[in-house]
Protein backbone atom coordinates (compact mmCIF):
# COMPACT_ATOMS: atom_id res chain seq x y z
CA UNK A 1 0.00 0.00 0.00
CA UNK A 2 0.99 3.66 -0.72
CA UNK A 3 1.54 5.94 2.29
CA UNK A 4 -0.01 9.55 1.90
CA UNK A 5 3.57 10.68 3.08
CA UNK A 6 6.17 7.93 2.14
CA UNK A 7 9.43 9.15 1.89
CA UNK A 8 8.51 12.20 3.74
CA UNK A 9 10.29 13.21 7.10
CA UNK A 10 8.36 15.33 9.55
CA UNK A 11 8.18 17.49 12.46
CA UNK A 12 5.65 17.62 15.20
CA UNK A 13 5.77 19.89 18.09
CA UNK A 14 3.74 18.83 20.82
CA UNK A 15 4.29 15.41 20.12
CA UNK A 16 3.97 14.40 23.66
CA UNK A 17 0.01 14.39 23.38
CA UNK A 18 -3.20 15.41 22.07
CA UNK A 19 -3.64 16.60 18.73
CA UNK A 20 0.63 16.26 18.13
CA UNK A 21 0.60 12.75 19.33
CA UNK A 22 -2.52 11.75 17.43
CA UNK A 23 -0.57 13.46 14.42
CA UNK A 24 2.65 11.90 14.86
CA UNK A 25 0.96 8.27 15.20
CA UNK A 26 -0.75 8.78 11.86
CA UNK A 27 1.86 10.09 9.62
CA UNK A 28 4.52 6.83 10.71
CA UNK A 29 1.36 5.02 9.65
CA UNK A 30 1.19 7.09 6.11
CA UNK A 31 4.75 6.33 5.43
CA UNK A 32 6.46 9.76 7.28
CA UNK A 33 9.46 9.33 9.40
CA UNK A 34 9.08 11.48 12.40
CA UNK A 35 10.48 13.69 14.46
CA UNK A 36 8.59 13.79 18.03
CA UNK A 37 9.10 17.20 19.74
CA UNK A 38 7.76 18.14 23.23
CA UNK A 39 8.93 19.69 26.74
CA UNK A 40 6.92 17.17 28.69
CA UNK A 41 9.11 14.39 28.30
CA UNK A 42 5.89 12.61 26.47
CA UNK A 43 7.87 12.82 23.42
CA UNK A 44 9.49 9.82 24.12
CA UNK A 45 6.55 7.83 24.47
CA UNK A 46 5.18 8.96 21.61
CA UNK A 47 8.42 7.60 19.53
CA UNK A 48 8.56 4.44 21.14
CA UNK A 49 5.00 4.00 20.32
CA UNK A 50 6.05 4.67 16.41
CA UNK A 51 9.16 2.58 16.53
CA UNK A 52 12.33 2.74 14.18
CA UNK A 53 10.77 5.27 12.03
CA UNK A 54 10.53 8.12 14.97
CA UNK A 55 12.66 9.54 17.32
CA UNK A 56 11.78 12.14 20.22
CA UNK A 57 13.34 15.34 20.61
CA UNK A 58 13.38 17.45 23.75
CA UNK A 59 12.63 20.80 23.14
CA UNK A 60 11.02 24.15 24.43
CA UNK A 61 9.87 26.13 21.07
CA UNK A 62 10.06 29.28 23.07
CA UNK A 63 13.57 28.62 23.10
CA UNK A 64 15.98 29.33 19.52
CA UNK A 65 18.69 27.03 20.24
CA UNK A 66 16.02 24.29 20.90
CA UNK A 67 14.48 24.99 17.81
CA UNK A 68 17.65 25.03 15.86
CA UNK A 69 18.79 21.73 17.53
CA UNK A 70 15.35 20.21 16.54
CA UNK A 71 15.29 20.96 12.55
CA UNK A 72 18.76 19.45 13.08
CA UNK A 73 18.24 16.17 14.35
CA UNK A 74 15.45 15.76 11.21
CA UNK A 75 18.67 16.49 9.17
CA UNK A 76 20.30 15.22 11.13
CA UNK A 77 18.51 11.31 11.57
CA UNK A 78 16.80 11.52 8.42
CA UNK A 79 18.54 13.54 6.09
CA UNK A 80 16.11 16.12 5.22
CA UNK A 81 12.78 18.08 6.03
CA UNK A 82 9.65 18.08 4.07
CA UNK A 83 7.57 18.39 6.52
CA UNK A 84 7.13 20.83 9.84
CA UNK A 85 4.20 20.75 11.43
CA UNK A 86 4.47 23.43 14.15
CA UNK A 87 1.61 22.06 16.88
CA UNK A 88 2.89 23.13 20.23
CA UNK A 89 1.11 25.39 22.26
CA UNK A 90 -0.78 26.21 25.35
CA UNK A 91 -4.17 28.88 26.01
CA UNK A 92 -2.43 30.15 29.27
CA UNK A 93 -4.70 31.99 32.61
CA UNK A 94 -8.92 33.29 31.41
CA UNK A 95 -9.16 36.55 32.24
CA UNK A 96 -9.98 39.99 31.55
CA UNK A 97 -7.49 41.94 29.82
CA UNK A 98 -7.24 44.34 32.74
CA UNK A 99 -5.98 41.89 34.99
CA UNK A 100 -3.91 40.24 32.50
CA UNK A 101 0.03 40.62 34.02
CA UNK A 102 3.56 40.70 31.35
CA UNK A 103 4.66 37.72 32.73
CA UNK A 104 1.35 35.90 31.17
CA UNK A 105 2.12 37.95 27.88
CA UNK A 106 5.27 36.91 27.42
CA UNK A 107 5.20 33.10 28.08
CA UNK A 108 2.14 32.92 26.18
CA UNK A 109 3.41 35.01 23.01
CA UNK A 110 6.49 32.63 23.98
CA UNK A 111 5.34 29.63 22.69
CA UNK A 112 2.27 30.62 20.54
CA UNK A 113 3.68 33.14 18.47
CA UNK A 114 7.83 33.62 18.98
CA UNK A 115 7.81 29.27 19.05
CA UNK A 116 6.13 29.19 15.49
CA UNK A 117 8.52 32.13 14.03
CA UNK A 118 11.53 30.01 15.23
CA UNK A 119 9.93 26.75 13.71
CA UNK A 120 9.25 28.09 10.15
CA UNK A 121 12.87 30.64 10.54
CA UNK A 122 14.63 27.65 10.88
CA UNK A 123 12.68 24.95 8.97
CA UNK A 124 12.46 27.11 5.92
CA UNK A 125 16.17 27.36 5.42
CA UNK A 126 16.12 23.17 6.16
CA UNK A 127 13.20 23.43 3.00
CA UNK A 128 15.32 25.29 0.77
CA UNK A 129 17.90 22.96 1.24
CA UNK A 130 15.46 20.65 0.45
CA UNK A 131 13.96 22.22 -2.52
CA UNK A 132 10.44 22.55 -0.78
CA UNK A 133 8.18 21.49 1.79
CA UNK A 134 4.46 22.10 3.92
CA UNK A 135 4.46 23.88 7.00
CA UNK A 136 1.55 23.58 8.91
CA UNK A 137 0.82 25.36 12.37
CA UNK A 138 -1.60 25.00 14.49
CA UNK A 139 -3.46 28.39 15.90
CA UNK A 140 -7.28 28.59 16.99
CA UNK A 141 -10.50 29.64 16.39
CA UNK A 142 -9.50 32.19 18.76
CA UNK A 143 -6.99 33.56 16.54
CA UNK A 144 -10.11 34.59 14.20
CA UNK A 145 -12.66 35.68 16.20
CA UNK A 146 -12.70 36.91 19.50
CA UNK A 147 -12.97 34.93 22.39
CA UNK A 148 -14.08 35.84 26.19
CA UNK A 149 -10.76 35.58 28.41
CA UNK A 150 -8.34 34.72 25.70
CA UNK A 151 -6.91 38.39 24.55
CA UNK A 152 -3.76 37.14 25.11
CA UNK A 153 -3.89 33.75 23.67
CA UNK A 154 -6.07 35.00 20.98
CA UNK A 155 -3.32 37.78 19.79
CA UNK A 156 -0.49 35.17 19.53
CA UNK A 157 -3.31 33.18 17.62
CA UNK A 158 -3.74 35.61 15.01
CA UNK A 159 -0.12 35.98 15.08
CA UNK A 160 0.53 33.20 13.95
CA UNK A 161 -2.09 32.72 11.09
CA UNK A 162 -0.28 35.80 9.93
CA UNK A 163 3.23 35.18 10.16
CA UNK A 164 2.10 31.61 8.00
CA UNK A 165 0.49 33.81 5.37
CA UNK A 166 3.25 36.48 5.05
CA UNK A 167 5.65 33.16 4.78
CA UNK A 168 3.11 31.92 2.11
CA UNK A 169 3.85 34.88 -0.39
CA UNK A 170 7.47 34.52 0.20
CA UNK A 171 7.80 31.14 -0.35
CA UNK A 172 4.94 30.05 -2.77
CA UNK A 173 7.65 30.29 -5.48
CA UNK A 174 10.31 28.48 -3.98
CA UNK A 175 8.02 25.53 -3.56
CA UNK A 176 7.57 25.77 0.06
CA UNK A 177 3.23 25.88 1.52
CA UNK A 178 2.49 27.15 4.62
CA UNK A 179 -1.33 26.55 6.08
CA UNK A 180 -2.71 27.09 9.44
CA UNK A 181 -5.56 25.14 11.23
CA UNK A 182 -7.55 26.78 13.22
CA UNK A 183 -9.53 23.98 16.04
CA UNK A 184 -12.26 25.13 17.98
CA UNK A 185 -13.10 23.28 21.36
CA UNK A 186 -10.60 19.99 21.40
CA UNK A 187 -10.80 17.34 23.83
CA UNK A 188 -7.06 17.06 24.92
CA UNK A 189 -5.12 17.85 27.48
CA UNK A 190 -5.51 21.69 26.89
CA UNK A 191 -9.22 21.41 28.51
CA UNK A 192 -8.76 21.05 31.92
CA UNK A 193 -12.24 18.62 32.18
CA UNK A 194 -9.97 16.24 30.09
CA UNK A 195 -7.30 16.56 32.07
CA UNK A 196 -9.18 16.18 35.53
CA UNK A 197 -10.79 13.07 34.45
CA UNK A 198 -8.28 11.87 32.52
CA UNK A 199 -9.97 11.02 29.12
CA UNK A 200 -8.10 13.75 26.93
CA UNK A 201 -7.53 12.34 24.04
CA UNK A 202 -10.79 9.80 23.95
CA UNK A 203 -14.59 10.15 23.45
CA UNK A 204 -15.27 12.75 26.40
CA UNK A 205 -17.84 11.08 29.09
CA UNK A 206 -20.46 13.62 27.70
CA UNK A 207 -22.68 13.49 31.03
CA UNK A 208 -20.08 15.01 33.24
CA UNK A 209 -18.33 17.24 30.01
CA UNK A 210 -21.41 18.18 27.78
CA UNK A 211 -20.00 19.76 24.53
CA UNK A 212 -19.98 23.76 24.62
CA UNK A 213 -23.16 25.49 23.54
CA UNK A 214 -22.20 27.38 20.59
CA UNK A 215 -20.60 24.24 18.68
CA UNK A 216 -23.29 23.79 15.63
CA UNK A 217 -22.01 20.02 15.46
CA UNK A 218 -22.56 19.53 19.38
CA UNK A 219 -19.96 17.84 20.34
CA UNK A 220 -16.17 18.14 21.30
CA UNK A 221 -13.68 17.79 18.52
CA UNK A 222 -11.49 14.64 18.88
CA UNK A 223 -7.78 15.08 18.02
CA UNK A 224 -8.07 12.77 15.00
CA UNK A 225 -9.95 15.28 13.58
CA UNK A 226 -6.96 17.36 13.64
CA UNK A 227 -4.24 14.74 12.35
CA UNK A 228 -6.63 13.95 9.40
CA UNK A 229 -6.44 18.04 8.45
CA UNK A 230 -2.59 17.96 8.76
CA UNK A 231 -2.02 15.30 7.33
CA UNK A 232 -3.96 16.66 3.89
CA UNK A 233 -1.71 19.63 4.43
CA UNK A 234 1.22 18.21 4.71
CA UNK A 235 0.68 15.31 2.06
CA UNK A 236 1.23 16.73 -1.85
CA UNK A 237 -2.65 15.98 -2.01
CA UNK A 238 -3.16 19.96 -1.02
CA UNK A 239 -0.57 20.66 -3.10
CA UNK A 240 -1.81 24.37 -4.46
CA UNK A 241 -3.26 25.30 -1.12
CA UNK A 242 -1.11 27.66 0.61
CA UNK A 243 -1.68 30.50 3.21
CA UNK A 244 -4.90 29.28 4.04
CA UNK A 245 -6.37 28.98 8.12
CA UNK A 246 -8.60 26.55 8.45
CA UNK A 247 -11.32 25.96 10.93
CA UNK A 248 -11.85 22.94 12.01
CA UNK A 249 -14.56 23.26 14.23
CA UNK A 250 -17.71 21.77 13.73
CA UNK A 251 -19.21 25.21 12.27
CA UNK A 252 -18.04 26.82 15.68
CA UNK A 253 -16.46 30.56 13.74
CA UNK A 254 -19.21 30.36 10.79
CA UNK A 255 -22.14 32.07 12.15
N1 LIG B 1 -7.68 21.68 22.62
C1 LIG B 1 -8.30 22.72 22.12
O1 LIG B 1 -9.50 22.91 22.35
C2 LIG B 1 -7.56 23.69 21.23
C3 LIG B 1 -8.30 24.71 20.61
C4 LIG B 1 -7.64 25.59 19.78
C5 LIG B 1 -6.28 25.46 19.55
N2 LIG B 1 -5.58 24.48 20.17
C6 LIG B 1 -4.15 24.39 19.89
O2 LIG B 1 -3.84 23.08 19.49
C7 LIG B 1 -2.45 22.82 19.72
C8 LIG B 1 -2.28 21.44 20.32
O3 LIG B 1 -2.87 21.44 21.60
P1 LIG B 1 -3.65 20.16 22.20
O4 LIG B 1 -5.08 20.52 22.24
O5 LIG B 1 -3.22 18.92 21.51
O6 LIG B 1 -3.14 20.23 23.70
P2 LIG B 1 -2.20 19.27 24.56
O7 LIG B 1 -1.99 19.99 25.82
O8 LIG B 1 -2.78 17.91 24.59
O9 LIG B 1 -0.83 19.22 23.72
C9 LIG B 1 0.02 20.32 23.60
C10 LIG B 1 1.46 19.85 23.70
O10 LIG B 1 2.32 20.97 23.45
C11 LIG B 1 3.41 20.89 24.33
N3 LIG B 1 3.99 22.23 24.51
C12 LIG B 1 3.40 23.34 25.01
N4 LIG B 1 4.27 24.37 25.03
C13 LIG B 1 5.44 23.89 24.54
C14 LIG B 1 6.73 24.45 24.33
N5 LIG B 1 6.99 25.74 24.64
N6 LIG B 1 7.71 23.68 23.80
C15 LIG B 1 7.46 22.39 23.48
N7 LIG B 1 6.27 21.79 23.68
C16 LIG B 1 5.27 22.53 24.21
C17 LIG B 1 2.82 20.36 25.63
O11 LIG B 1 3.82 19.81 26.46
C18 LIG B 1 1.83 19.33 25.11
O12 LIG B 1 2.40 18.04 25.01
C19 LIG B 1 -1.95 23.99 20.57
O13 LIG B 1 -1.24 24.89 19.74
C20 LIG B 1 -3.22 24.63 21.06
O14 LIG B 1 -3.05 26.01 21.35
C21 LIG B 1 -6.18 23.58 21.00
Amino acid sequence: MVGRLDGKVAVITGAGSGMGRASAVLFAREGAKVVCADRSGEEEVTAKLIGDDAVAVHVDISVESDVEQMIATAEGHFSKLDVLFNNAGFGGPIMPLHEQTMENWDVVLGTNLKGVFFGMKYGIQAMLRNGGGSIVTTASAAGLIGWKGHSIYGAAKAGAIQLSKAAAMDYAELGIRCNVICPGMFWTGLVKGARDSGTAGQQPPSEAYPPPKNVPMNRWGLASEIANTALFLASDESSFITGVALPVDGGFVCP
